[in-house]
Parts: structure tokens; C-alpha cells; sequence
């Protein structure tokens, strides 16, 4: 046998394993998968209070003309209050693969003060957007369901709005924005929105293909501006996170891998 060839694929098997124990050992929430569904109730975002987590200011929040208010304590119009969901937080594609938007999120063994304002890179594993990426800031959570991870995407007019703001801020019929849990239901009733959520409403059917319930890999990454300049609002760990990604506090799945790794090099090296 060639012996160089032999011990690349040795180094190569060796670091795959190790890869996927920093993989296995990352229980820390930054990284892994996590389903998807849609919302764009007009609500105020959760992560629109000041103090949801630490941050440079909370996620933006609009009154029913569309304009940011600077009174982080407005009620959300869901519940009486006069601050809605500034429809600048809708999605947009950048080329065929990748997309930017916003989302509400659930990172199981967490709380909102561990995502709100964070940023996540998607990849949706299945269904008509498979292989697609999208990077998500965080300006919501999605409490509602607790089974799994979870990214709710900011999609107008891609599911009802329990609490009918969306028809109170536009002074618009409910029946626009389609039907319960599901939303408008083609891309033409995109035109019946109110125009500032037009183009978001016709994301879903164009870029990501009028897909629901997929399934993503996700992980953890420092903002892009192309978000940040929208919200203003950037996490004061939004560089420094990775250095927490790999806790010492987890580290038996990362040894139980380890020695996987360590018994398989010496079967390779005897054999
Ligand atoms: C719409 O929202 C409801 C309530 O959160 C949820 O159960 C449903 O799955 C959502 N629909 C889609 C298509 O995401
Ligand atoms: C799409 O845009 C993303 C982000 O700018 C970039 O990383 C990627 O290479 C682009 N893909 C194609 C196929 O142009
Ligand atoms: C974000 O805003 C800064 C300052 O206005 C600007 O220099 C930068 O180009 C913006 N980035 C994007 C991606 O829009």
C-alpha cells in the first residue's frame, strides 16, 4: 500500500470524527436543527422591549402609519397598546439560494434573553426550498410551542393574525391577509396587502417557493449589517459568542465521542 495515501486517510477520517464531536459536544444551543413556520401577526416583537436582552436598543417597533416609535415601552397593539411590527422586518432574497429576514425564535433550554437580536443561518433541509440558506435576526419568540428548536419566519400575509392588528393598523378587511394558519393563498393576493408588505408576501411564492414546515440546520452567526442596519439592534456578545459555544460545563458527550475517536485511530493503526 501507498503510505502517503494511507496516512491522508487517516489525518481525514481522524479529523472527521473529531469535527463531529465539537459537533456533538455543542449543546449550548448555537448550533443545531430546528423546524420552521410561518407568522406576521403586526404585533409589537417580543424583542421589542428594553429589556429582553443585552443589546445596543430593542428590535424597532412601528406605529399604525409605519414610522419607528422611540417609546421602547408602547404596548403592543395585540393587546390594547398602539405599537405594531414595522414591515421593514418582511424577508427578501438576495440571488436564487439566498434570502435575509427575520424571525421569532425557541432554542430549547433557553430563555428570549439568549436569542433576541442574535442572528441564525438557516439551511432548509427539505420540502421545495431545500438547499436554500437564509440569515435570520432574531426579533421575536416563539414560545408557543416548545417540542423542538424553532424559527417562526416574518412572512406578511403568511398566516393570520390572531389578534386582527393587521386589520387595525392598515384599516383594512381581515379577509386580506387569507386564511387561518395559512395566509393568503397565491401570489396575485399578494396585491390585495397594503403595499409596504407587498414584496415580502411575494417572497414566499417566488423564492421560497410557497413552502412550509421545513426542517433547517441552524447555526449562530455575528450579524450582517444588511439586518443590523434595520433594527439598530446588535447583542453586546454579537462577536464574542463563539468563544462561548464550547462549554467545559458539556463536555461528556464531547468525551464519550472522543474516546469513539481514540478507539477506532488504534484499531486503524493495528490493523
Ligand atoms: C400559523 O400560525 C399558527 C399559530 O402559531 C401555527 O400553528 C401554524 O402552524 C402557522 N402556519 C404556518 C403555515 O406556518
Ligand atoms: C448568493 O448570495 C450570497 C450572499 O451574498 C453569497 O454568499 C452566495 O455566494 C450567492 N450565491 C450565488 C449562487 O450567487
Ligand atoms: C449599513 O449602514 C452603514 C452606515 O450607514 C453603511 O456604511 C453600510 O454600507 C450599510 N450596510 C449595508 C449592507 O447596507
Amino acid at each position: 500500500m501507498n503510505r502517503n495515501v494511507s496516512y491522508q486517510s487517516v489525518f481525514f477520517i481522524i479529523s472527521t470524527y473529531i469535527s463531529a464531536c465539537l459537533a456533538a459536544a455543542d449543546t449550548s444551543g448555537h448550533a443545531g436543527e430546528a423546524v420552521t413556520s410561518r407568522y406576521w401577526d403586526c404585533c409589537k416583537p417580543s424583542c421589542g422591549w428594553n429589556e429582553k436582552a443585552h443589546f445596543t436598543s430593542p428590535i424597532p417597533s412601528c406605529n399604525a402609519r409605519d414610522n419607528i416609535l422611540t417609546d421602547f415601552y408602547a404596548g403592543t397593539a395585540c393587546n390594547g397598546g398602539s405599537a405594531y411590527a414595522c414591515t421593514n422586518q418582511s424577508p427578501w432574497s438576495v440571488n436564487e439560494t439566498f434570502s435575509y429576514g427575520f424571525a421569532g425564535a425557541y432554542i430549547q433550554k433557553h430563555v428570549e434573553d439568549y436569542w433576541c437580536c442574535a442572528c441564525y443561518h438557516l439551511k432548509f433541509k427539505n420540502g421545495p426550498a431545500e438547499g436554500k440558506e437564509m440569515i435570520v435576526q432574531a426579533h421575536n419568540t416563539a414560545y408557543d410551542v416548545t417540542t423542538s428548536n424553532r424559527f417562526i419566519l416574518a412572512v406578511p400575509g403568511g398566516n393570520t393574525s390572531y389578534a386582527g392588528a393587521c386589520a387595525k393598523q392598515f384599516d383594512v378587511p381581515e379577509t386580506v391577509f387569507g386564511q387561518p394558519w395559512e395566509g393568503v393563498s397565491d401570489l396575485e393576493d399578494c396585491d390585495n396587502l397594503p403595499k409596504p408588505l407587498r414584496d415580502g408576501c411575494r417572497w414566499r411564492f417566488d423564492w421560497f417557493q410557497n413552502a412550509d414546515y421545513l426542517d433547517v440546520d441552524y447555526k449562530r452567526v455575528t450579524c450582517p449589517t444588511e439586518l443590523t442596519n434595520i433594527t439598530q439592534c446588535i447583542r453586546d456578545d454579537d462577536q464574542t459568542f463563539t468563544s462561548a459555544a464550547f462549554s467545559l460545563r458539556d463536555y461528556s458527550p464531547f468525551q464519550r465521542c472522543m474516546f469513539g475517536v481514540i478507539v477506532a485511530s488504534l484499531v486503524m493503526f493495528l490493523s
